[in-house]
C-alpha cells in the first residue's frame, strides 16, 4: 500500500506519516511548507526512512498532486493540507476558503481522474459550532460559527456530493483537540508566529518564548469559568487515521466520525496539569473571550470505536508529558534558536 499524506509536514501529519509507515505502508508527503519545514521533514525521515519522498506543492495543483500519484503508485490519500486557526480565519476568511476548499478540490480531482478511491479528510470538531448539548455525535446538529469551521463543512458537503457520484470512498474524521507528541520528542507542534492554541502558547512561555499565558474569558458557564475542549494526544490521533483506512469499505461513500477523547478539560485544568509536569507556576493573565471561540464542547466516541475499533487512550498528563519533551528539546521548534 502505498498513501499519500497531504500536508504531512506539519503537526498532525508528521505524526500520522510516521505511524502509517510503522503500519507497513510506503508514505509519501505533499506539502507546501506554508506552515512547516523541511527540518520536520528531517525528522520525520529519522523516525522512518531517510529516503521518505516529500514533494513540495500546493495540494490545490490537481496536475501535480495526479502526477504524485502515479510515479507513487499512491493506493489510499490522507488529506490535512489546510490553514487551521480559528482566529485567524476570523481576519482573512478569503484565504480561508481557498486554500482550503481549493486544496481538497485539487486532490479529490486528482484521484479520481487517477483511480484512487480511498480518502481520510481531516475534518474538525469545529463544524459543530457552539453545540447545544454536549457530548456531540455525529448526528449532532453542524452549523460553523467562525470561517475555519465553515470550510470544513463546506468541504465535507463537498465530499459528499462527490462520492455520490464517483468511486471516491471518504472517511472525515472531525478531531477534537490535539496536543502531545511523539515519544522521541523528535516531532512536535512547531507553530509560525504566535500560536492561537492553548497548549503551545503555554509551552512557549514555559521555555521562555513568551511572557505569560492569556486565558481567553473566564466567565463561561463551565464549573469554572473557562473554557472546555476534548483534548486528544496527537499520537492517539494518528493511530485513528491508520484504523480508519484499514477498516473502509468499498461503496462506502462518506462517512463523518468523531475522534475524542469523550472528556472535556477546562483551560484552567491544563493549566493546572502543565504547570505540575513542567513543574513552575505559569504566569497568566485573564483576557476576554476571543472572537470564534465556543464555550464547551467534547466528543461522544462510540462510532469510532464501533466502525473503527479505535478509542483514544493516553492521559492528559501524558499528552502534556510528551508536549513538554517535545518543547524542551527543541526550545525554538525546529528551527535553530
Ligand atoms: N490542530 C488542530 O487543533 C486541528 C483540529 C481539528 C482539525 N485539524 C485539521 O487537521 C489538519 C492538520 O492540522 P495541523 O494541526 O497538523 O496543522 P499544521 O498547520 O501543522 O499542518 C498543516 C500542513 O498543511 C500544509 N499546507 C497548508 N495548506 C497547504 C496546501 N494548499 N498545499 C500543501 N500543503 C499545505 C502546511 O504547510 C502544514 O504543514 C488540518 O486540515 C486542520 O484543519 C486540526
Amino acid at each position: 500500500m502505498s498513501v499519500l499524506v497531504t500536508g504531512g509536514a506539519g503537526f498532525i501529519g508528521s505524526h500520522t506519516a510516521v505511524v502509517l509507515h510503522e503500519s507497513g505502508r510506503k508514505v509519501v508527503i505533499l506539502d507546501d511548507l506554508s506552515n512547516s519545514s523541511t527540518a520536520a521533514v528531517d525528522a520525520i525521515r529519522s523516525l522512518t526512512r531517510p529516503d521518505l519522498p516529500f514533494v513540495e506543492a500546493d495540494a490545490a495543483d490537481s496536475d501535480v498532486v495526479g502526477r504524485v500519484i502515479v510515479e507513487h503508485e499512491v493506493d489510499e490519500v490522507v488529506h490535512f493540507a489546510a490553514y487551521k486557526s480559528v482566529s485567524e480565519s476570523v481576519e482573512k476568511p478569503l484565504e480561508y476558503y481557498s486554500n482550503n476548499v481549493g486544496s481538497t478540490i485539487g486532490v479529490t480531482r486528482a484521484m479520481i481522474e487517477n483511480g484512487v478511491s480511498r480518502l481520510v479528510f481531516s475534518s474538525s470538531c469545529t463544524v459543530y459550532g457552539e453545540p447545544d448539548e454536549v457530548p456531540v455525535t455525529e448526528s449532532s446538529p453542524t452549523g460553523a460559527v467562525n470561517p475555519y469551521g465553515a470550510t470544513k463543512l463546506v468541504c465535507e458537503q463537498l465530499l459528499v456530493d462527490v462520492a455520490a457520484v464517483s468511486a471516491l470512498d471518504v472517511m472525515a474524521l472531525r478531531y477534537f483537540n490535539p496536543v502531545g507528541a511523539h515519544p522521541s520528542g523528535n516531532i512536535g507542534e512547531d507553530p509560525i508566529g504566535v500560536p492561537t492554541n492553548l497548549v503551545p502558547y503555554l509551552m512557549q512561555v514555559a521555555v521562555g518564548r513568551l511572557d505569560r499565558l492569556s486565558v481567553f474569558g473566564e466567565d463561561y458557564d463551565t464549573p469554572d469559568g473557562s473554557a472546555v475542549r476534548d483534548y486528544i494526544h496527537v499520537m492517539d490521533l494518528a493511530h485513528g487515521h491508520v484504523a480508519a483506512l484499514d477498516s473502509m469499505v468499498p461503496h462506502g461513500r462518506f462517512t463523518a466520525v468523531n475522534l475524542g477523547t469523550g472528556e472535556g478539560h477546562s483551560v484552567l485544568e491544563v493549566l493546572a496539569v502543565a504547570n505540575e509536569v513542567i513543574g513552575i507556576s505559569l504566569p497568566t493573565q485573564v483576557a476576554g473571550r476571543r472572537a470564534g471561540d465556543v464555550e464547551r464542547i467534547w466528543a461522544d466516541p462510540t462510532l469510532a470505536a464501533q466502525l473503527l475499533g479505535w478509542h483514544a487512550n493516553r492521559s492528559l498528563h501524558e499528552m502534556l508529558a510528551d508536549h513538554w519533551h517535545w518543547q524542551q528539546k527543541h526550545p525554538t521548534g525546529y528551527r535553530a534558536s
